[in-house]
């Protein structure tokens, strides 16, 4: 990830969001928040974050401070969070569907507007007690951490998978 200064204003991210949550939501629940990490509060996320682990077996130096730094790998993190609950009548996978749909609406908004951005999840979407250090509810899930900057270099191609074997027609 090489997104450096200057990040969207934290009017810009507003904004983001705002196109970002013009998701399909079946039933109108709005089944996501957004959590906006700038400046210092990327850094109490990670010290928060570091602390969880702190005391796990294995965990030496290098992997706190790599876990301090997580959120300052980029000027500005969004994370989008699937607050799905069970409906009478609306699957809690569609609610899911909706907060993914979410994070990539405010990649391409961010894109729009000039900016560079990387969708994330890692292992704080997997451990409860990260989810918990980052102010989740226990049935909420982090459905991405969007870090958000200017792109310094262009990202390099990858290998994509082939759409073209993966159509069928019924
Ligand atoms: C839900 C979701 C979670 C992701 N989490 C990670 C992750 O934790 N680590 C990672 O390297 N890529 C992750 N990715 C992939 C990146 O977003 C991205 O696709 C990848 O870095 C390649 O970049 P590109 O798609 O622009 O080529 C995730 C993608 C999705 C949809």
């Amino acid at each position: 990830m090489h997104l450096a200064e200057p990040a969207p204003t934290s009017a810009e991210i507003d904004a983001l969001i705002q196109l970002a949550a013009r998701v399909p939501d079946h039933g109108k629940l709005g089944p996501w928040r957004f959590v906006v990490f700038e400046g210092d509060a990327r850094v109490r996320a990670g010290e928060a974050l570091a602390q969880v682990i702190a005391n796990d077996a294995g965990v030496d130096e290098s992997r706190l401070a790599h876990t301090r730094a997580l959120l300052q790998r980029a000027p500005a993190c969004v994370m989008v969070v699937s607050t799905a609950a069970p409906h009478a009548k609306i699957p809690e996978w569609e609610q899911q569907l909706s907060a993914g749909a979410a994070c990539f609406s405010l990649l391409l908004a961010a894109h729009a507007l000039g900016y560079g951005g990387c969708w994330l999840t890692e292992w704080p979407a997997y451990d409860a007690r990260a989810r918990a250090a980052l102010g989740l509810a226990e049935h909420e899930r982090i459905a991405g951490i969007v870090y958000l900057g200017t792109a310094k270099e262009a990202p390099t191609e990858r290998v994509r998978a082939d759409a073209a074997s993966r159509i069928s027609r019924f």
